[in-house]
This record gives C-alpha cells, structure tokens and sequence, in this order.
C-alpha cells in the first residue's frame, strides 16, 4: 500500500492545474513496485504499449514494442517505457492506487520509464497533469513556464521543443514526486539508472467534448427536424441579409439538443469511460451462470475490478453504470449498490446488501464477470 505524506487536498487547491512543483518524499516508505526486469518483461508483450526512445549523437530515435530482446539496449541516451503498466502489473496498480482519490474520469495510466544514464525524451510539452514519481536511481528534471516554444524533431512524435528556461530544476531522489500541468515544458535527464512512473491525467477538449455530442446526437436520429418560421417576411431591401431572428431561431434549435439532459448525461457518461489503453481483460472459462455465481458469492467469494475498468456514475442518476464506453440500467432496488461498484476494488456478498435478493441483478453482474470486469479472488482480502 502507497500512503502519501503529504496532504493531496492541500496540493490540489493549490497547485493542479496552476503550477509546477516537487513533493519531497511524497511517500511513507516508498519502494518501488517493479523492477527492470519486469518493465523489460511488459515490453515484451503484444498487447502492451511500448517504446524505447535514444538519442546517441544527439540522433532522437524511437522504437516502438513489442520487443523480442534487450541485447541492443544501449548504456546511456536510453529509455524504455511501457504505457499503462497499471493494467497489467500488480505492483504499478497499488502505486497508481495512491492517486485514487482524484476525479477517475481524467486518469489516463501509469506509465512506466527505465531510463539509463542521460536517457530522457528530451524537452517536451505534455497536455497532460502528470506526476512523475522517482523509483530507484536519480534524475536531474527542468520545467519552464507556459509559453509559445519551437517544435523540433516533429518525425519523432515526442512532442519535442527547441529549448527553454527553467524555473524549476531540481534532482529528483526515491520516493520524490514532481507535478507538471498541461502546458509547462519539461525534461528529465538521468543521473543514474532509474525506474520513474509517470501517473497522468488527460482533460477533454471542447471541441472533442462538441464533435463526440453531435455523433450522439446522429446516432440517436435526435433533431431531425427543419428550421420552422411560420413569421416569415419578405426582405425586399435587403433580401441577402441574415435575420438575427432566424439565426436566433436556429440557435435554439441546437441549444434545446445541448440542453436534453437525459441524452447528455448518458453520452457523457458513455463518453468519459471509454477505454484510454488496452486492458487485461480475461474472460472466466467456464462462464459463470447466475446461479453459480450467486452461490459462489454467498459462500464467500469476493470479486475484485479489473485494473483500469473505468466505471463511473451520476451520483444523482444511480440505476446507470457506465463502464468502457457502455452505459448499463441497474434493475430496480439496485441503485444503492452503485457507488461500491463504482468506487471500490473489493465485493463481496456483504457489499451486495439487497440487491443480492433481486433476481434480476444476478444476470447483470454475470454478465460483467464473464467479460472480465471483475474477476474472482482466490483468497479475500484482508
Ligand atoms: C520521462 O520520464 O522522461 C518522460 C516522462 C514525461 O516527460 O512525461
Ligand atoms: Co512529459
């Protein structure tokens, strides 16, 4: 278990989103959760999102995974990193859980990083919050204000700037954390072989938030009606004018749409819990039958989520689910059981509480357990 030693409330009203900063120590005895190893091990597999990115002779290179071997890894000017290694490591999964208190809609992953000497990405511009904890080893890290900077090695898709002036450079030791908002240039250097984890929140753009609303409204065959203005008058002085009035008229039209609360809020949710990496996902063989399930649990089986599953709520609209882009009604009598679907990793046949009396809820979460969304443990947690 990660416990952070300092106060996140603090650190949210005043930093996220505002300023850069580093968290000395951030953690109450903080070892890594994974070694080198097995970051090389995770690069190795298919579904896995990996890259190895070096700069010998100041030649930016990225290589993406799978990788089949390591023997070509440079000693110096390398870094491997693997994406979303929350998703299929046990260890980065309980680091990434130290963040769990924050919004889960704008997480995106822990990425990993195992960085050789003087192994980086070179400086960059995220449009990311992204804390960047430091594991085993020592990294020298810059960060410069906001500002208009110079793209370079735009081939490499690092996202890479010509330079700029830091207002924060500082050497990062184990278990220290440095938060960077969206915006704010920055680059590591590594002094010394080093894992680094890189836990990183991504925020909508209007016009994805804009562009994904108009496609739900098409599929939902919503609007599909014309401008209508039985007022009409005829123009004869100026017939090619735009009547505010008309345009005032087709600016209710689609606000009215903007304004359906019931399809905005089950887009939004569908929207904001699609899956932002590939899962481990696993489906149980045999499958599970409601009946099976249902004795399974009241003989004490507990079920923990799947690492990644982003399952989210309305608090004021608790009979739906919303899980990997997908919205689920809860049957009746089910709502109370959504926030412990939603919020914890653990349930068991005591979290159920009433809905495990409804017939209609066993199907439900039969369903979920046969797609993998949570699977059973073999033993309960403590
Ligand atoms: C790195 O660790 O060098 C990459 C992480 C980042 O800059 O976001
Ligand atoms: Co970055």
């Amino acid at each position: 278990m990660y416990q952070f030693q300092f106060s996140i409330a603090d650190f949210m009203s005043t930093y996220w989103h505002q300023a850069p900063t580093v968290i000395r120590q951030g953690f109450i005895d903080f070892e890594d959760p994974i070694d080198p190893e097995e970051v090389a091990g995770l690069a190795m597999e298919a579904d896995i999102d990996s890259r190895m990115v070096t700069h010998a002779n100041g030649q930016w290179q990225v290589a993406h995974g799978p990788f089949e071997d390591f023997s070509d890894f440079p000693d110096t000017h390398a870094q491997l990193i693997v994406q979303a290694a929350n998703h299929w490591h046990p260890g980065a999964r309980e680091l990434a859980s130290a963040f769990s208190t924050l919004p889960q809609w704008l997480f995106d992953d822990l990425m990993v990083c195992y960085s050789q000497p003087h192994g980086g990405v070179g400086p960059h511009i995220d449009q990311y919050d992204v804390f960047i904890v430091q594991g085993q080893g020592r990294r020298r890290w810059r960060v410069g204000p906001k500002g208009q900077y110079q793209e370079a090695n735009l081939e490499t898709g690092l996202k890479q700037i010509t330079g700029f002036d830091a207002i924060i450079d500082v050497v990062l030791e184990p278990g220290d954390i440095l938060y960077i908002p969206p915006g704010f240039p920055h680059e590591g250097d590594t002094l010394a072989p080093s894992l680094s984890y890189s836990i990183g929140y991504r925020s909508p753009k209007a016009r994805e938030l804009l562009s994904s609303y108009a496609d739900q409204v098409i599929v939902d065959e919503a609007g599909d009606h014309h401008f209508h203005w039985p007022a009409m008058q005829a123009q004869p002085d100026a017939p090619a004018a735009l009547d505010p009035q008309h345009l005032a008229q087709m600016d209710g039209m689609m606000m009215a749409l903007m304004h359906d609360e019931t399809r905005k809020k089950r887009w939004i949710g569908e929207f904001l819990s699609q899956a932002r990496h590939e899962l481990d996902l696993l489906s149980p063989d045999p499958q599970w039958q409601p009946d099976s399930l249902k004795a399974a649990m009241q003989d004490g089986l507990c079920l923990e989520k799947l690492s990644g599953l982003r399952a989210f709520y309305h608090p004021d609209q608790p009979e739906m689910i919303f899980m990997l882009g997908e919205s689920f009604d809860l049957p009746a009598g089910c709502e109370s059981l959504t926030p412990a679907l939603c919020n914890q990793r653990f349930i068991d046949w005591e979290t159920l509480g009433d809905a495990a009396d409804n017939s209609l809820f066993w199907p439900m979460l039969t369903l979920w357990v046969n797609r993998g969304y949570w699977y059973p443990l073999e033993e309960a947690p403590e």
